[in-house]
């Protein structure tokens, strides 16, 4: 009896290796295909009018460093969506996001809310839980109104966002919504080509 269940659990850790195996060799097939399209010389950015805020939130950094890069393109300002607790990354804590995300139990955040008045454009951007918004930032677009403003959505994740631009949109109250742009996370190498995406993306608004 021991050994079949010593064989069954063997199995299991097989058979699920090699699935997260090939999915992340189909990921980094598709990354590698999306970024040739950048490589080379990217474009010069063009200003955008008027003010441009950048709006973010990030647990683990990838949405940082995109908000950072669309900060140094644009001239535009910083600001950071924090949770007013800080989210306690246990082992578990994938499910007890994807609870929250069910319940519409979304964390209380610190700091006050940004001017928008002042800004002609204002990027958002967070990252991909369970095919939809991070809870965080569904809390921010709960308190914030834009008023009429371009919102410029973009979000990053591993390499699948699902519905997060429908429900950003629905969420992001009087939004003018502009062309969003996602990004998966990348390997390194593709520094130079993600910025030339970013700088198309900037320029095609
Ligand atoms: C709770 C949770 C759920 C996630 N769900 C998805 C998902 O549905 N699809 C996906 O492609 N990536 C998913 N990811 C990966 C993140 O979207 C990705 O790593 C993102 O770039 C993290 O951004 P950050 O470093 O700014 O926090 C998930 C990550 C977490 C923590």
């Amino acid at each position: 009896m021991m050994k079949i269940i010593m064989y069954t659990v063997l199995a299991a850790i097989v058979v699920g290796l090699s699935v997260g195996g090939a999915h992340l060799y189909k990921v980094s097939k598709i990354n590698a295909k999306e970024m040739a399209q950048y490589e080379g010389q990217g474009e010069a950015v063009r200003r955008l009018p008027g003010r441009t805020l950048i709006v973010y939130y990030s647990l683990s950094g990838h949405t940082k460093d995109i908000a950072e890069r669309i900060q140094k393109m644009t001239g535009g300002e910083l600001y950071e969506v924090k949770t007013a607790e800080e989210i306690n990354r246990y082992p578990w804590f994938y499910l007890t996001l994807k609870k929250q995300l069910k319940e519409k139990n979304y964390p209380a955040l610190s700091g006050k809310l940004p001017d928008f008045s002042k800004y002609n454009t204002i990027f958002v951007g967070a990252p991909v839980w369970w095919y939809t918004v991070a809870t965080p930032m569904l809390s921010f677009l709960q308190q914030a109104d834009f008023a009429g403003k371009k919102v410029v959505p973009f979000s990053t994740q591993g390499s699948n966002y699902g519905t997060y631009f429908e429900d950003f949109a629905a969420a992001a109250k009087n939004a003018k919504i502009q062309k969003s742009a996602s990004f998966n996370n990348m390997s390194e190498k593709y520094n130079q080509a993600v910025d030339n995406k970013i700088a198309a993306w900037i320029n095609s608004l």
